[in-house]
């Protein structure tokens, strides 16, 4: 019922786009709305969904995309840095999976153009899954199930790596986040915010944040400098941009995060170490601009951030195809 008035609500902001040519969300704002996911072709995704959930593709038979991108917990595994193969400290902390099609390139510092590129590297890195791509396609392979799935995706086929990240990535592109209550009242809903929260958004835009955070994932858009006002200190050694460019001019630049569903993906910043939204605002207030919020201003701009928590990716459970005889042996310990 609700949803049946969503949808002509929208056919008739659409209605008067056509009468008098504006668009149905509010232009001038520098966030725009995230649109639903289109699938072009389910079975890959579905292919790509349950590679994303197969733990198999690791050394260990353990560790899967989902367990540092937990999509029950915004795409992230809400630790400061991640656990990998053999219990090994991450050395940055786990961004979330969730808009990740709408950034311009993966990774922190964006050395992955793609998702299909990004999605290689996790599987082949001995501090993440620790396996290899001849090993993760041959535990594949061993499997008639996926044997069927990949012939039928791809048609005939013995299973190759670039098809394992090509569906991969065909799975991430769904996972969108739309009809957040920001994106509602960017509609035109005027009632889904309350007044604390347009308070937020208002200083949010004024104080500047939105210099940096804009577009439809509220930032993943461009590289930008940790501390642009004053220095951020960190025991982390990540130089950010740098190592993809050796131009010294990016050092300490990273990838702005996106603030889509941000209050699921806590602890904040490429080391984890703020805990909280609210030391997070601090720390940007007064980093990035020179600006103190007084508690009452931290409070609504949180309130804010709040508010961009959209729908979250919702499906059955993928059921994996057992193991063979044939099938690799997973190596937990070693
Ligand atoms: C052991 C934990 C771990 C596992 C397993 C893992 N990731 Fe990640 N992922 C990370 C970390 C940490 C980063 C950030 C690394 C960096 O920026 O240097 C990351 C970055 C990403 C990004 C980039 C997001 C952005 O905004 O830049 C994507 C997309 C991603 N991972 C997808 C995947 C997929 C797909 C898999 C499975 C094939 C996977 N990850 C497995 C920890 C993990
Ligand atoms: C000059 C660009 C710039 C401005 C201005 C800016 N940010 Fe950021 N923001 C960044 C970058 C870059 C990061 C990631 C830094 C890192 O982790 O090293 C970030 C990270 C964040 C995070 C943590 C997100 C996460 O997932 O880790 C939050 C929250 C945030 N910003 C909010 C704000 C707010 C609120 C303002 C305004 C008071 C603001 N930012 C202003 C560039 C900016």
């Amino acid at each position: 019922m609700s949803m049946r008035a969503a949808v002509s609500f929208a056919a008739m902001l659409a209605a008067s786009v056509a009468t008098f040519g504006v668009p149905a969300f509010a232009a001038d704002e520098p966030i725009s709305p995230i649109e639903p996911a289109k699938v072009t072709n389910p079975g890959l995704v579905e292919l790509g969904k349950k590679l994303y959930f197969d733990p198999r593709l690791s050394k260990s038979g353990f560790i899967s995309c989902n367990s540092c991108h937990n999509l029950s917990m915004g795409g992230t595994d809400n630790l400061k840095t991640s656990i990998g193969h053999n219990w090994q400290q991450g050395p940055i902390n786990s961004p979330t999976v969730l808009n990740s099609s709408l950034n311009v390139a993966q990774f922190w510092d964006g050395r992955a153009l793609t998702l299909q590129e990004q999605a290689g590297g996790p599987i082949a890195n001995p501090g993440e899954m620790g396996s290899t791509h001849a090993l993760a396609v041959e535990v594949l392979r061993s499997i008639p199930e996926y044997q069927k799935e990949f012939g039928e995706v791809f048609g005939e086929t013995k299973i190759t790596i670039e098809e394992v990240t090509k569906a991969i990535a065909a799975f991430e592109e769904t996972l969108v986040t739309p009809n957040s209550r920001f994106d509602q009242w960017l509609k035109g809903d005027k009632k889904a915010l309350t007044t604390v929260e347009l308070e937020g958004y208002e200083l949010f835009k004024d104080s500047g944040c939105t210099a940096c955070h804009n577009g439809s994932a509220v930032g993943g858009n461009t590289f930008q400098k940790m501390g642009v006002v004053e220095p951020y200190k960190t025991n982390n050694p990540a130089e950010g941009r740098i190592a993809v460019t050796k131009e010294e001019a990016d050092r300490f630049n990273f990838k702005v995060p996106t603030l889509r569903n941000v209050a699921l993906t806590y602890p904040y910043f490429h080391d984890g170490e703020a805990a909280t939204l609210s030391d997070a605002v601090d720390v940007m207030g007064r980093i990035q601009l020179g600006k103190k919020f007084s508690p009452d201003e931290n409070g609504k701009i949180v309130a804010f951030l709040k508010t961009l928590t959209g729908d979250q990716p919702s499906f059955a459970l993928p059921i994996l195809p057992p193991s063979t005889d044939k099938t690799p042996k997973p190596h937990p310990f070693d």
